[in-house]
């Protein structure tokens, strides 16, 4: 894959690490750096750090790094080039074509701003069958569901008609007629293919549609409902280069704009347009399933207090209490919206209208309250052991309040509630945080020493076996990506020792990075950390940039510092040649152990 030479530069000259960054995390100066709260984790104190010099970042307290690239992928979530594309409007400049059109997919070779186009288009054609006689059907049914005409507007809801029984090919000849191939549609989930002859069929039919539109405010999906109970109710689109599922939540596009006091998170489209409908414009929903760590990670960006607003089934409670969980993880806290008489907010808003909707909302139970009451209903408290039950239960969960006036609040309640004294339910919940404490405590003691040890290291699992060979080869990279023009030293033979080689290289996730550092150098002269993205991982470039990090501080002889940790890795790789010659062999090893033996002895 080819860039235009410099393009890189120009683009990370133009979008200083520090300045995008700062667009989203609060950014202090601290020396020649600057340090804030990490957007990637929770963290009251910042260890989140912006490098200028070396334009790149680095959370110390989750590891996430890389540059201003690797940046914008984790905080947009985007791809790679997506990414590139994004600093590129950024910075109004050109996006460079050639290969940089391909993208992963169904239909590999076709552009993702095709299928952007392509649902754009199609978005229009839905809306504008709702004003043809194909479409009345379409449009009686959504004024049926309590949609005025701007809301319709609003949202660009459409119709798709019923071409099979119309035995017409109104969608595909409009498609067609606006220049898009049979393949470009296909990519975009709006056509499939008939099996039997070969022919292309609209996707949607008869079905009302609701566009789905990211935040740059362009149609990525569609879900098409169908008008009465036959199934399958609705229909999504499928992932595309275009759209991500797991990464898009519905509405968020208009949400966005109002959210900084709270988000409400519905289940299904209908509900969020009554929400909206109903003057709350920060409403939005999964598109017909679970929310995902990626949509909470998304939300957080924007909110800090969520509303979930599912269904009143057991079902929906289920996903409420995942919810809140997932929520909590990335710093959100939740509150379970209460609709009592009604299965969903869409129904609540028809039967009660806006205002108790409204009401409703400012007084929904928070997330302890909730917890609390689902604990009591679920123990009989007139029975002795039951209620001892629920109480332990109860202690439990008061141990996991952070503020003294939070315990000291719902203490009493609680105790008023469960009629035992205040001073003793107190008491219990003092003894269980110490305890808790304590576990803490050993956890992370236990934490650090796995770290050092490097067990469970995901990204190089070698490191654990091998730490001094990894730190010398973390050493050598560090020193290789801040400094590449080092690497001809590096390479060349140098009193009578060869040069370093990828063979040097002991544990593979280390030696992958070498690899592919000295690709890059071979093939364009040149190394930038924004290339890693064609290869590695998120995750995995955060531990690459982390060994650049450490490396920032250091040293004016390059050479030399390469050199040693060079002759160190040599030393390990030989030792670790040793020991499988060892290892080859159980007599000798056995042996060996009879030998040692008798000395104890
Ligand atoms: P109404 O029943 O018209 O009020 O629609 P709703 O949007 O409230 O839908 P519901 O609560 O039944 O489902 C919630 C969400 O789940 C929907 O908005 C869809 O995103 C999704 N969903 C529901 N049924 C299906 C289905 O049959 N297939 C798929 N793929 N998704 C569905
Ligand atoms: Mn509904």
């Amino acid at each position: 894959m080819a860039l235009p030479d410099g393009f890189l530069e120009d683009l990370k000259f133009r979008n200083p690490v520090e300045d995008v960054i700062s667009s989203y995390v609060s950014l202090k100066r601290a020396g020649s750096n600057l340090v804030g709260l990490c957007p990637f984790h929770n963290e009251k104190s910042p260890s989140f750090t912006v490098f200028p010099a070396t334009r790149g970042f680095y959370c110390f307290g989750c590891g996430a790094g890389g540059d201003v690239i690797s940046f914008v992928m984790k905080a947009e979530n985007l791809d790679y080039i997506s990414a590139v594309e994004h600093l590129c409007k950024r910075a109004g400049i050109e996006m460079p074509q050639s290969d940089y059109e391909l993208r992963r997919g169904t239909e590999n070779d076709v552009k993702k701003s095709r299928i952007i186009a392509a649902n754009r288009d199609a978005a229009r054609f839905y809306h504008e069958m709702l004003s043809r006689p194909e479409g009345r059907e379409g449009l009686a049914y959504l004024r049926s569901r309590g949609l005025t005409d701007a809301v319709i507007r609003h949202f660009g809801l459409g119709f798709a008609p019923d071409e099979f029984a119309l035995k017409k090919n109104l969608f595909l000849d409009h498609m067609k007629s606006l220049g898009y191939t049979e393949r470009e549609l296909m990519a975009a989930f709006l056509c499939g293919k008939s099996q039997k002859n070969g022919r292309l069929y609209p996707y949607f039919r008869n079905r009302v549609m609701f566009p789905v539109i990211d935040i740059n405010g362009e149609v990525v999906a569609f879900g098409g409902r169908v008008m009465d109970d036959s199934k399958p109710k609705y229909l999504n689109t499928s992932d595309t280069p275009a759209f991500k599922k797991s990464r898009t939540l519905f509405a968020l596009n208009f949400a966005r704009h109002s959210c900084a006091d709270r988000l409400i998170l519905c289940e299904g489209y209908m509900d969020v347009i009554a929400v909206h409908a109903a003057g709350l414009p920060c409403a939005v929903a999964t598109l017909g399933t679970a929310i995902t760590s990626d949509q909470a990670r998304i939300m957080a960006r924007y909110t800090k207090e969520v509303v979930i607003a599912y269904d009143m089934d057991d079902a929906g409670r289920r996903a409420a209490e995942k919810a809140i969980a997932l929520l909590d993880s990335v710093g959100i806290r939740s509150k379970i919206l209460k609709l009592n008489g009604a299965k969903d907010p869409d129904e609540f808003i028809r039967k009660n209208g806006a205002d108790a909707f409204r009401l409703r909302l400012d007084d929904s139970e928070n997330q302890f309250d909730y917890r609390c009451a689902v604990v009591i209903q679920s123990h009989d408290l007139t029975d002795f052991n039951d209620r001892m039950a629920c109480i332990s239960e109860l202690t439990q969960l008061l141990s996991t309040l952070h503020t003294d006036v939070e315990r000291e609040v719902y203490i009493g309640r609680l105790a008023e509630r469960l009629e035992v004294s205040r001073e003793s339910l107190k008491s219990d919940v003092q003894r269980l945080r110490k305890r808790q404490e304590k576990t803490k405590e050993k956890e992370a003691f236990r934490r650090e020493v796995q770290k050092t040890a490097g067990w469970g290291d995901r990204i190089n699992p070698d490191r654990g076996r091998m730490r001094r060979a990894a730190a010398a080869e973390e050493a050598i990279l560090g020193m290789l990506l801040l400094f590449p023009e080092l690497f001809s030293d590096a390479r060349a033979p140098f009193g009578g020792v060869p040069g370093i080689t990828e063979d040097d290289f002991l544990t593979s996730f280390n030696r992958r990075v070498f690899t592919f550092f000295a690709q890059c150098m071979d093939a364009r002269g040149r190394f930038d950390m924004g290339y890693l993205g064609e290869a590695f991982s998120e995750e995995e470039i955060g531990r690459i940039a982390g060994m650049q990090v450490t490396r920032a501080a250091l040293t004016d002889n390059g050479t030399a510092e390469l050199r040693s940790n060079l002759a160190a890795l040599r030393e390990e790789g030989a030792k670790q040649r040793l020991l499988e010659q060892e290892s080859l062999s159980n007599e000798d090893l056995a042996a060996l152990i009879r030998e040692k033996r008798g000395k104890q002895q």
